[in-house]
């Protein structure tokens, strides 16, 4: 393996993958994932998130994004942890709104991170502490924790995770903010002024990445953006990066446009003075989240689902390499 070795050797922090649980039980897939000169950073894709680790409220479970952080430990990985605040995958008793007021919400979010980056204080390099809070249009989600405390609850957020780990650099995370320069772009520039100046810790804008073949935002548009981050923040990264085709099956031109538009990013990113590192949303077919979510779309990773590089595997390497 080779991906974060040469991503090193160019100056990033980092390259590295999302990794779900059931995953886990497969050699072939552990073999690349455990292997830290492919990925020197692990994602859990599932494992660290709210109905995972507080399913029923006040008892925290942390079995699933343990298995993931305990690979990081053995292997000398570093860890990108995934996400304390986030509107999805909330669980039942946590997402009727109306019942909690703006002090009790604010316990319950004080509560869920103290418990969970407590318990993994000092071993996530980063955490995406609060996670598409913006609307494509440029509004605020209107999520529950939204309609508690309205934009407060990102300031309180960022807060608490400081004082829980401080060492964890602290990301705003969302999509569809890699092309310059939509609604959503300016209002999360906007968002990100509001709570810093309301005394909230962001070191970090991470851009997810999700993208199709052919339609990709090209190399100038993102760095655009990300000289605008940077101007807010002390890093930026992409941090779930996936590029599928909308029509399959493809054939050899589809495979190698996904190449071009996979350099795109990693382009942007190593022309970016703070983009640290770029992490892609699970690198093999097999486990994408992509033919769940998007019907008939797909094959999205660097890898096949029989373990295959394909030519945007190549393509990155190559790239890292020649910078
Ligand atoms: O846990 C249940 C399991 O009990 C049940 O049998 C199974 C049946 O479908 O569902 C399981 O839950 C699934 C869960 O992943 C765990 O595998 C959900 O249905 C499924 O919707 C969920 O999808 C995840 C998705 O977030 C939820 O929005 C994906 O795996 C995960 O890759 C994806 O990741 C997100 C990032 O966190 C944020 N950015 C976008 C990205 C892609 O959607």
């Amino acid at each position: 393996g080779q991906l974060d070795k040469v991503a090193k050797e160019a100056g990033l922090l980092y390259f590295g993958t999302a990794v779900d649980n059931p995953s886990l039980n497969n050699q072939n897939y552990l073999r690349i994932a455990r292997d830290p000169a492919e990925f020197g950073s692990l994602t859990p894709a599932n494992g660290q998130k709210w109905s995972n680790t507080q399913a029923s409220q006040g008892r925290f479970t942390y079995g699933s994004g343990d298995a993931i952080a305990n690979i990081a430990r053995q292997t000398g990985q570093q860890l990108r942890c995934h996400t304390l605040v986030w509107y999805n995958q909330l669980p039942g008793w946590d997402t009727v709104s109306s019942v909690y007021n703006r002090d009790q919400m604010q316990q319950i979010i004080t509560a869920h991170i103290q418990n969970v980056a407590g318990h993994y204080k000092g071993r996530c390099y980063a955490w995406d502490v609060v996670n598409e809070a913006m609307e494509d249009d440029g509004r605020y989600r209107n999520n529950p924790m939204y309609r508690a405390m309205g934009v407060d609850y990102i300031t309180h957020s960022f807060k608490v995770a400081q004082q829980t780990d401080p060492a964890a650099k602290l990301y705003y995370n969302d999509f569809n903010i890699e092309r310059c320069c939509n609604a959503k772009i300016n209002a999360t520039i906007a968002m990100i002024r509001t709570v810093k100046a309301a005394g909230a810790p962001v070191h970090g804008i991470g851009m997810q990445g999700h993208s199709r073949v052919g339609m990709s935002p090209s190399k100038r548009e993102m760095k655009e953006t990300m000289a605008r981050f940077s101007e807010l923040v002390d890093e930026v990264a992409f941090t779930e990066v996936d590029i599928r085709h909308t029509k399959l099956p493809i054939g050899a031109a589809e495979r190698e446009q996904q190449g071009k538009d996979y350099m795109e990013v990693v382009g942007a990113c190593l022309e970016t003075p703070k983009c640290v590192g770029i992490t892609v949303w699970d690198f093999t077919d097999q486990y994408s989240w992509i033919p769940q979510q998007y019907p008939g779309e797909g094959e999205a990773c660097l890898w096949d689902r029989n373990y295959n590089k394909k030519p945007a595997y190549h393509s990155i390497v190559g790239l890292l390499q020649s910078a």
